[in-house]
């Protein structure tokens, strides 16, 4: 990854402690019935390499809701893998799903040992997907939905974010989004998006109000069949 944008992630979030090292054995208060087992590095290659909050709450949403359940599934921004993984274990070998967790090429190896950790070769796969960049070609047709979890904390990765969003979508592709609010300028994102996506806050999920008091929330971004208006914008900008 960037060293740049590393760094900067590292001056903006602090490093959860080091106990975040080594492997989690978790089973999302009883949700699944065999433990997900994630391996995380501390953080020895940026970020990704440890979970994080709003990662477990897309881990809840989709366990509860049971709303991906086949198809081309593809996480992006996966980090640990936790949430595609997390799916791939609830379907097991009941799923004709095909699931894809994705990061920078240096995140791949650590995905894959969690792929492996969990042994779900068959329902999971890990491939580098670089924001921005030309799609990979398992990426460019068919993608049924994208989960998206903790993907907006740096305003340089913005514009590379919106792009791969707008070259993976269309109006039926189901994206879900988790995020948590860390600072103001991340509201340029969700501003810049608004043009292509309408953004729908979902709320009806156990725990909202705990996830809320730590500002983390969900949101199904639905593809506009044509750009907002100029003129619908600036009300937006007016609204808020
Ligand atoms: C805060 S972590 C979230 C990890 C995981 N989704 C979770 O919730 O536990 C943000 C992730 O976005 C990834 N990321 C940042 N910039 C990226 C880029 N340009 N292309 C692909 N992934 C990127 C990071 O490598 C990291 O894994």
């Amino acid at each position: 990854m960037d060293e740049l944008l590393l760094n900067s992630f590292e001056e903006l979030v602090p490093s959860r402690p080091v106990e975040h090292l080594g492997e989690a054995d978790l089973t999302f208060d009883g949700r699944l019935s065999e433990p997900l087992k994630i391996w995380e590095d501390g953080g020895a290659v940026g970020c990704g390499g440890k979970i994080w909050i709003a990662g477990e709450l897309l881990s809840r949403y989709l366990l509860d809701k049971k709303i991906c359940q086949r198809g081309k599934i593809i996480e992006v921004g996966s980090g640990t893998g936790l949430v595609g993984l997390c799916l791939g274990l609830s379907l097991r070998k009941r799923t004709d799903a095909e699931i894809w967790i994705t990061d920078i090429e240096d995140l791949v190896p650590l995905m894959q040992k969690n792929i492996e950790l969990n042994e779900l070769e068959d329902v999971v796969h890990s491939a580098t997907l670089a924001w921005g960049e030309p799609l990979p070609s398992y990426a460019k047709d068919g993608v049924d939905v994208i989960l998206a979890a903790d993907c907006v904390y740096l305003e340089k990765a913005f514009p590379l974010l919106e792009k791969t969003l707008l070259d993976m979508t269309n109006k039926d592709t189901l994206v879900l989004m988790s995020y948590r609010k860390r600072r103001k300028a991340d509201s340029k994102f969700f501003r810049k998006i608004r043009k292509n996506f309408d953004i729908v806050p979902i709320t009806d999920f156990e725990d909202y109000n705990h996830y809320l008091k730590q500002r983390t929330h969900l949101f199904q971004l639905v593809r506009r069949t044509a750009p907002q208006k100029a003129s619908e914008e600036a009300k937006d900008h007016l609204d808020q």
